[in-house]
């Protein structure tokens, strides 16, 4: 506990004192000295303090703007996944560019403008202090206060509407920009459209008007269509392949969207005639013979799991190191991962070309709020 001074004045004194007098006060007792300190503006309303004023409300009322801007790109840009060379990728590519530089400029302009706002309405003092160690006594506290009050009146917000309204303006719109950005993603609701493929419950491979899946090979070449067979692969081979309708073949932007959809990629595995297997109960026929699906998308983050070491049946991970056993129906059995990789069913046609059976039968991909697995 620190001692109380006798040369300072008591509560009642204190309680009497003007907000000049209790800066003075405490400037004096923590040592500082006031080399300079004078209004900005000693004439009010002159031209140039309204010009000024203008100054700083135009960095807020961008900052506020740009938080507006931001929060209309959010909500009405055109988001979704246009393929190279189709109409409206130039809109779709320039998705993330605009949040960043609307959310930068908000951020930046509202920064600008209390910077300025200080440096052109704060008055000017050049004061020197000395430092001193211990906890601060109550008058300090009592001082403080009334310098931060002082500080407070003296930058004029009070006074200056257009300042105080374009400030509010430009927070306001900061924390509307900020607070849509975390929680927006959170307030999808993934029952809307359960049914639709592109919902959060399906993925490419969900069969639409009984139209055949087939399995297709990435050739590097978007607008090529390699279908895959069962000699294709030699036994301990693998590779990944994506979906693939014949209604789709003329269809450029359709053709580039099945090879581009994060949750489509599926490693088509051949394992060797004498290998041992334990299926998963309820999915027992949905490996044809040797050849076995699973979805590339790792269940504990997302990344893609292409690692594959023949002789273990092990499909690592890279990101975190997650193994799964390919042997035992995609089981983890090392790393973060919890989840078996979900297995696609798979035959294959009278053609002789593999094609899906139906979609995944649960959400495939890292941590999903309905999952059971
Ligand atoms: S994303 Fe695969 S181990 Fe983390």
């Amino acid at each position: 506990m620190s001692e109380q001074r006798k040369d300072l004045p008591g509560e009642a004194e204190l309680a009497d004192m003007s907000r000049d007098d209790l800066v003075k006060l405490g400037t004096n007792l923590d040592g500082v000295e006031l080399v300079h300190y004078a209004d900005r503006w000693p004439v009010k309303g002159t031209r140039a303090e309204r010009r000024a004023e203008r100054g700083v409300a135009a960095w807020f009322v961008l900052s506020g703007l740009a938080g507006l801007a931001f929060v209309a790109v959010y909500l009405f840009w055109p988001w979704r996944y246009k393929g190279p060379f189709t109409d409206g990728e130039l809109l779709y590519s320039l998705y993330t560019p605009m949040l960043g530089l609307t959310l930068g400029v908000c951020i930046l302009a509202l920064g600008i403008g209390v910077l300025a706002h200080a440096k052109r309405f704060f008055n000017e003092e050049i004061a020197v202090q000395q430092r001193h160690d211990g906890p601060s006594e109550a008058v300090d506290q009592k001082t403080i206060g009334a310098l931060l009050g002082d500080a407070a009146a003296t930058s004029g917000l009070g006074r200056r509407s257009v300042i105080k309204r374009s400030l509010g303006f430009a927070g306001g719109m900061f924390a509307v920009g900020a607070g849509l950005f975390t929680l927006g993603g959170l307030v999808r609701d993934p029952w809307a459209k359960s049914d639709d493929k592109d919902s959060l419950w399906h993925t490419g491979w969900k069969p639409e008007s009984g139209e055949k899946i087939y399995l297709r090979r990435d050739t590097g070449d978007p607008h090529e269509v390699v279908l895959v067979r069962p000699e294709d692969l030699d036994a301990g081979g693998f590779e990944t392949v994506f979906p693939f309708r014949e209604s789709e073949r003329h269809d450029p932007e359709k053709l580039v969207k099945a090879l581009r959809r994060s949750d489509n990629p599926v490693m088509l595995i051949r394992l060797r005639s004498n290998q041992h297997v334990v299926k998963r109960k309820g999915q027992e026929d949905f490996n044809y013979g040797d050849y076995y699906a699973y979805s590339k998308i790792c269940t504990h983050l997302g990344c893609p799991t292409s690692l594959y070491e023949q002789q273990t049946g092990r499909l690592l991970c890279p990101c975190h190191q997650s193994q799964f056993d390919v042997f035992t129906y995609g089981k983890p059995m090392f790393g973060p991962a919890t989840r078996a990789l979900p297995q696609l069913p798979i035959t294959v046609d009278e053609d002789g070309y593999f094609v899906a059976r139906g979609d995944f039968i649960e959400p495939i991909g890292p941590g999903f709020w309905e999952r059971k697995s």
